[in-house]
């Protein structure tokens, strides 16, 4: 809409211009076309008038003299006529000539025709208007006797103006008007149209919606175009015939490397494209207003980051809370909006909680009781009646809305997602037994000890083992599961199988150490500029970066105090390396989050007004959400990454930063209290508590040889690339619908 009215102006005030321009050389001309032509019509009556009144005048027969001039006044745009005698004084006017153009004032012309012998002519204002007067002299023998002024109208000369400038000034109005109406209609039927044609023919080439034989038609402007796009679908199509007879028959083969491909062809082959349902609290893209237009976000969530390659490569539908502020406005009338925004692949459905519901459900049980319950940070799990029971009531709210959508779903296979779901695996099995339903934990799960102090523990117990498979991200993790359910609730357990069957049902406990996508081989080719460095003007010699939610369990005090004795004990580094700390702000409605959020800030000023000086600071903390796009380059430039957390399910940012080095270069300092550490021995394992082994460690990765962070690098990637996301997903699924 902006670049069609801006096309529309632009073409309205180029017309203008020209016709304004054209328009005034025409008055132009013609003003001096119409004063010439009255000024000579003017001079031939003057020489009439002049023979026929000079017998009377010359007789000084002032009554013959005053009707000769009565009877020329009846002529079209004659104002008048008066004779001056020689001295100036008037000696006859014609009737109707008004008085104030004979008066003293006005006899300049009269005068100067006189006292130079010859006719003068001037435009004049007065009162009746513009007045052209023009004046001759009457002779007598050679003699200068007196003057004959003739007075006509020139007002006629300005309307004709007028008129032009009207007349032109309204045709420009009709042809700025079919101008536009002409742009618009171009643009709709010539360009606009065909163009969204050949980008839904070019989106339907790239999903190998209708194969090679794509039908595209445009108009025969674009029919170059038409014919690239053409050639080019064919070989998209050809090379997603290839990759996926490729993927197919490297599906039996397992120790090739997981990919979305087989990922696809393993649905298809072994679920036999069997619906599959995810629940999650987080949405993958969170509908903003910012700045008067709605954006689609991506939240900064491992469990984001590790379910939507999933979703993309296998479709099917994820049920997830709408939290964004323009969430209502994007989605149908079933709450469901087709997603990734530019190339939909699943159908998101959002859920909507009320205030109470988010504070009672979300803040409360799910961040101030489960999360630091889970979680060995010392930070005291604060368990209320009220959370609990909106926990329950939001947990049936979606078990309704997924049940809805399951209705006529043989068999479904239903992942969820997380600790805010404990109570959902045995709703869902209890209204739908043939449900498979999996339920993966993100989080750690602790051992039975610090477990029994849950008020609500049974139930919760009882609420995950109506899943079929509960995963978790270690096999400590399963261990500490077994060991609680052992504990708490009547059940056998086969140590053996790792299963648990409680009430007739049997769930298998199982670990899947959560990955990433694995950045593609050819992203790693070039380094790509990071704008975000650009953008704060940061050119550091040595980067460090840490990417890490706001939150307390990522052990962000205790990194910075490892910086503060880095720093202290290798001061040649001040001014030369600096760490750049993004931390996006999380769970704000939760106060612990909001004091931490302070305490970082203060904690990073307090460092920096020790080191800093006038050209650089140690810490750089940005609080802000970044995009995968926008983090990669920044893994690229660190030398170093540094993985912190006091306690920590997984941690994808160490297998981000891993997977972006396809330099094979780069140090990856990684807390002993992460799923991660199990995954990636090479890099420096650390305990984060220890402030001068986490600065012990900064030193030995920045004097770290090329050779040996080649090797370290190399081995980390080979277990990320080994077990990805893909391989995650497949393996689960497998687990869930007991194909092994
Ligand atoms: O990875 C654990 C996790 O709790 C995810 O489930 C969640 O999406 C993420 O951390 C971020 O937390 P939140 O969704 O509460 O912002």
């Amino acid at each position: 809409m902006k670049q069609l009215l801006a096309i529309i102006s632009t073409v309205v005030i180029i017309t203008s211009l020209v016709v304004i321009g054209y328009t005034f050389r025409q008055v132009q001309d013609q003003r001096t076309s119409l004063a010439d032509d009255l000024q000579l019509r003017t001079a031939l009556l003057a020489d009439s008038f002049k023979e026929s009144i000079r017998p009377s005048y010359l007789t000084n027969s002032t009554a013959t003299l005053q009707s000769l001039l009565d009877k020329f006044e009846n002529r079209e745009q004659l104002l008048g006529l008066a004779v001056y005698d020689s001295k100036g004084v008037l000696f006859a006017t014609s009737a109707e000539l008004p008085n104030d153009l004979t008066n003293n004032n006005n006899i300049d012309t009269a005068e100067k025709a006189m006292a130079g012998d010859d006719a003068q002519g001037d435009f004049a204002k007065f009162t009746e208007g513009n007045v052209y007067v023009f004046a001759t002299p009457l002779h007598q023998d050679e003699n200068v006797i007196g003057a004959l002024v003739v007075y006509q109208h020139a007002d006629y000369i300005d309307a004709a103006i007028r008129h032009t400038w009207n007349n032109n000034l309204l045709k420009l109005l009709i042809q700025a008007l079919l101008f536009s109406i002409a742009v618009v209609l171009i643009l709709r039927w010539i360009i606009y149209r065909p163009i969204i044609r050949l980008a839904e023919a070019i989106r339907q080439a790239r999903t190998g919606k209708y194969g090679h034989k794509s039908p595209i038609q445009s108009h025969a402007f674009f029919k170059p175009i038409t014919a690239e796009i053409a050639k080019m679908s064919q070989s998209l199509f050809l090379a997603r015939t290839a990759a996926s007879e490729e993927a197919r028959m490297r599906l039996e083969k397992l120790d090739s490397p997981w990919t979305a491909e087989r990922l696809k062809e393993f649905f298809k082959a072994y679920l036999k494209d069997r619906k599959i349902f995810v629940v999650s609290n987080r949405e993958p893209y969170i509908h903003k207003k910012i700045k008067n237009e709605i954006q689609a976000v991506v939240p900064p969530s491992g469990m984001v980051t590790a379910l939507e390659p999933v979703m993309e490569a296998c479709g099917g539908l994820w049920l997830a809370h709408g939290s964004g502020d323009a969430d209502r406005l994007t989605v149908d009338k079933n709450d469901k909006i087709q997603v990734p925004p530019d190339d939909p692949k699943y159908t998101l459905k959002r859920l909507w909680l009320t205030d109470k519901e988010v504070k009672g459900y979300y803040v409360g049980f799910a961040n101030e009781a489960l999360w630091p319950l889970c979680h060995l940070s010392h930070t005291r799990p604060i368990f209320r009646k009220e959370d609990w029971l909106e926990y329950r009531k939001v947990n049936g709210k979606f078990a309704q809305s997924l049940l809805s959508e399951i209705k006529d779903v043989q068999r479904p296979i239903i992942l969820i997602q997380d600790y805010h779901f404990a109570l959902l695996p045995e709703m869902i099995k209890n209204s739908r037994p043939d449900a498979e339903v999996g339920l993966f934990w993100h989080i750690p799960w602790p051992n039975a000890e610090i477990f029994s102090i849950c008020p609500f523990r049974k139930e919760i117990l009882e609420g995950i083992l109506g899943a079929d498979v509960i995963g978790f991200h270690t096999q400590q993790f399963c261990n500490n599961f077994l060991e609680t359910v052992g504990k708490e609730i009547e059940s056998v357990a086969d140590l053996e199988k790792f299963a648990v069957t409680h009430k007739g049902h049997v769930s298998n406990i199982k670990p899947f150490p959560i990955s990433v996508a694995f950045a593609a081989e050819d992203d790693n080719d070039i380094p790509p500029k990071s704008s975000v460095l650009e953008t704060l003007g940061l050119n550091p010699k040595i980067l460090g970066v840490g990417i890490d939610r706001l939150d307390y369990t990522k052990g962000l005090l205790e990194r910075f105090k490892g910086l503060e004795f880095f720093f202290d004990s290798y001061p040649a580094y001040k001014g030369q390396f600096t760490f750049l700390q993004i931390a996006p702000p999380s769970r704000e409605g939760v106060e612990k989050y909001r004091q931490f959020n302070a305490e970082v800030t203060k904690e990073a000023e307090r460092i920096n007004q020790k080191f800093e000086n006038n050209s650089w600071k140690p810490i750089v903390l940005l609080k802000e959400n970044y995009t995968h796009e926008e983090i990669y380059p920044l893994y690229r430039a660190a030398n170093v990454c540094l993985v912190t957390s006091l306690s920590d399910g997984m941690n994808l940012v160490a297998k981000e930063f891993v997977s972006a080095r396809g330099d094979e270069s780069g140090v990856l300092i990684l807390s002993q209290f992460t799923g991660a550490a199990r995954d990636l021995k090479d890099a420096i394992v650390i305990n984060p508590y220890s402030a001068e082994e986490t600065a012990e460690a900064i030193y030995r990765a920045l004097v770290m040889p090329a050779a040996e962070q080649h090797r370290r690098m190399k081995k980390m990637r080979e277990a990320v690339k080994n077990y990805n996301i893909y391989r995650w997903a497949a393996e689960f699924l497998k687990a869930i619908t007991s194909l092994v």
